[in-house]
């Protein structure tokens, strides 16, 4: 197959398997153009996206607008802060009155779960979705199984923990979604207040105790305490929660043999994972932010080149 089935990525649920494949296997190509002393292909030439952003973000955004560079494609960057939407405009009118300045493509971050679906099915541009509230974030997905493929060689049959404040995670449901569709067993690990009510309709594992959780993980992928989210408010204390749940060297060395750290970022050093940890052998945490950029080179192509 060489061409995706969906038109826009708003999540990776329902997302069939092979598209999924597919832009795993295009991102290698992506990846050997960040190698070239001159990073640029005229791929998305005369295309126009616009980075809708109306929540903070300092990785996704940079990545995405790199990515898009790269492909040559117009930027235009809109963060909501500086925006007619502090003036009362409504989110529909404002993705209306930008499309009508004749726009391909919409990459879009909103603290609204459904957000990028809400727009999709309204507007004629292509809607990417770097995040919509707890919901999903399917990029991130993405680049975090790219990366775990780049050194496990597969996902299929592979053991992956997603450990922390799952029920405040678009990360974690992205990847629950997209992993379990390429054969990975899943697992969640954390607090049991720190559980989605629907965790059960899921599909994976759960573990309340991190030695368990790590004894059964071939690659863990440690989520951060969302703070701004009133993740604090499900434990007793930062330092507890370290206790319980934080990622150390020393339980990692314990296990014997080499397993996989991911995190999404931004880091809270010392809480969810410890320095030694996110800066050692284990961690796979750079690597990830490589290939966000690939990753969503692949996605930008993949969706702005699609035939109706
Ligand atoms: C994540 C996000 O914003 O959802 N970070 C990211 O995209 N780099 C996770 C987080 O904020 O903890």
């Amino acid at each position: 197959m060489s061409s995706l089935s969906i038109q826009h990525l708003l999540g990776l649920q329902n997302v069939p398997k092979e598209d999924i494949a597919l832009i795993l296997d295009s991102t290698d190509s992506f990846l050997e153009i960040l190698e070239r002393p001159i990073k640029k292909v005229p791929t998305l030439q005369g295309k126009t996206v616009v980075n809708l952003f109306f929540e903070n973000s300092t990785r996704t955004r940079i990545s995405f607008e790199l990515a898009e560079r790269r492909l040559s494609a117009d930027v235009v960057n809109f963060a909501a802060s500086s925006s007619s939407v502090k003036k009362g405009e409504t989110l529909l009118d404002t993705a209306r009155n930008i499309e009508a300045m004749k726009v391909d493509m919409v990459v879009m971050r909103h603290s609204a779960a459904g957000a990028g679906h809400f727009l999709s099915e309204r507007c004629t541009s292509k809607f990417i979705n770097a995040g919509d509230g707890a919901h999903e974030h399917p990029t991130q997905a993405l680049l975090d199984m790219c990366t775990i493929r780049q050194k496990h060689g597969t996902l299929e049959g592979l053991n992956v923990c997603i450990i922390g404040d799952i029920a405040h995670s678009r990360v974690a449901r992205s990847n629950i979604y997209g992993l379990l569709s390429m054969g990975a067993n899943v697992a969640v690990c954390g607090p049991p207040s720190m559980f989605p009510y629907d965790l059960e309709k899921l599909g994976v594992r759960m573990f309340t105790d991190i030695d368990q959780a790590l004894q059964f993980s071939d690659v863990i992928n440690v989520l951060r305490i969302q703070l701004e989210r009133d993740a604090g408010a499900a434990f007793p204390s930062l330092r507890e929660y370290h206790n319980a749940f934080g990622i150390t060297r020393r339980r990692l060395d314990a296990l014997g043999r080499d397993i996989t750290v991911l995190h999404p970022g931004p880091i809270n050093r010392g809480v969810e994972i410890e320095s030694e940890v996110a800066d050692g052998p284990y961690s796979v945490i750079l690597p990830q932010v490589t290939n966000g950029v690939a990753i969503r080179m692949a996605v930008l192509f993949l969706i702005g080149t699609r035939a109706e």
